[in-house]
């Protein structure tokens, strides 16, 4: 076995349910007595191929409509937490999107309460830690983050952070400014997904206007120096997706992406599988990908794994044990 897919690594940018795999697709919908649009397991497979970030959202958020219940939630956390533990994540701060499931009518309590029930389960059963980042979409009014926002107040002792996702261009940060400073006085860290497919400028606001302690993607930074001068001096930390780049077509193939250019510039880049059923690959599948398409030197991956163990918001107990 490749040991870059067992090298010890944190998970800073995964999407939970971009986890939902299709047998996992099919086995709730037959717990719930649902019908899934598709013939079979193989039928939902050939379908997870995008053109774009927003031809792949169209099918994410269909998938997740068989996520019902408390037991729904703890069991995507668990199927994902085995995958991930076989490919040396030790720590994992997963996203999930709040009003992808309250504007379905779940209720953010049994989301809440599936996902901390799954992530005990997890921790039970590997050597993985765990966190919960929210999401706010930012393709839905504004008002709506704040009204979520306003929900998430009453789980706060079980979260991390709060993010930012769903389709990206005309949807810069700075329509989020407010929240984000709310967010921050609840004591919450910050981070937004920003440079996937947008604009140098959308990172820019991250930092200023939303005062992120990490950027999601960035991976479209290399085009403005300045940019990169500055992430380089803040140490701003980057989660990277390769595989996702090419399968919502940010890049033509691997041997395009700048992880290169980056690691020069002194980027604190980390490497991750964002929604690892649909993209092809789990956190170290997404390690040996670069691995063969680029000229990385051990060095480099272990150094990638080192920054995402320093980017985390590990607790110090848990930081000491796997560092
Ligand atoms: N980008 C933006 N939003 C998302 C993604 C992504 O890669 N995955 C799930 N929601
Ligand atoms: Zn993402």
């Amino acid at each position: 076995m490749h040991d870059l897919l067992t090298l010890p690594k944190a998970e800073l940018h995964l999407h939970i349910e971009g986890t939902l795999e299709p047998e996992l697709v099919f086995a709730l919908a037959r717990r719930n007595r649902l019908t899934v649009p598709f013939a079979d397991v193989e039928a939902l497979r050939t379908a997870y191929r995008f053109d774009d970030l927003v031809s792949f959202l169209d099918l994410y958020y269909a998938c997740m409509d068989v996520l019902r219940t408390e037991e729904d939630f703890a069991d995507l956390v668990t199927d994902y937490a085995r995958r991930a533990a076989a490919q040396g994540v030790r720590h994992v701060e997963m996203f999930f999107d709040p009003q992808a499931h309250t504007s379905r009518g779940i209720p953010l309590d049994v989301v809440m309460a599936g996902l901390t029930e799954g992530i005990r389960r997890a921790s039970a059963l590997h050597d993985l830690s765990a966190g919960l980042i929210a999401c706010f979409l930012r393709d839905r009014p504004v008002e709506e983050a704040h009204s979520t926002l306003d929900a998430l107040a009453g789980h706060v002792d079980s979260l991390l952070g709060i993010g930012l996702d769903s389709a990206e261009v005309g949807y810069p940060p700075s329509l989020f400014t407010e929240v984000y400073r709310d967010a921050r006085q609840m004591g919450l860290r910050l981070v937004a997904h920003a440079g996937e497919e947008g604009p140098p400028s959308y990172v820019w606001e991250a930092i200023d206007e939303l005062g992120v302690d990490r950027v999601d993607h960035g991976v479209r930074v290399m085009e403005d120096s300045a940019l990169v001068q500055r992430l380089q001096s803040d140490r701003m930390p980057l989660t990277l997706c390769p595989l996702s780049n090419v399968r919502l077509r940010v890049l033509p193939d691997l041997s395009f992406h700048p992880m290169q250019a980056m690691l020069s510039a002194g980027l604190v880049v980390t490497v991750n599988s964002d929604d690892p059923a649909y993209f092809g690959g789990y956190a170290g599948d997404n390690f040996v990908a670069l691995a063969e398409d680029l000229p990385l030197g051990q060095d480099d991956f272990v150094l990638m794994a080192r920054n995402s163990f320093d980017a985390s918001f590990i607790d110090d107990d848990r930081r000491r044990e796997l560092m």
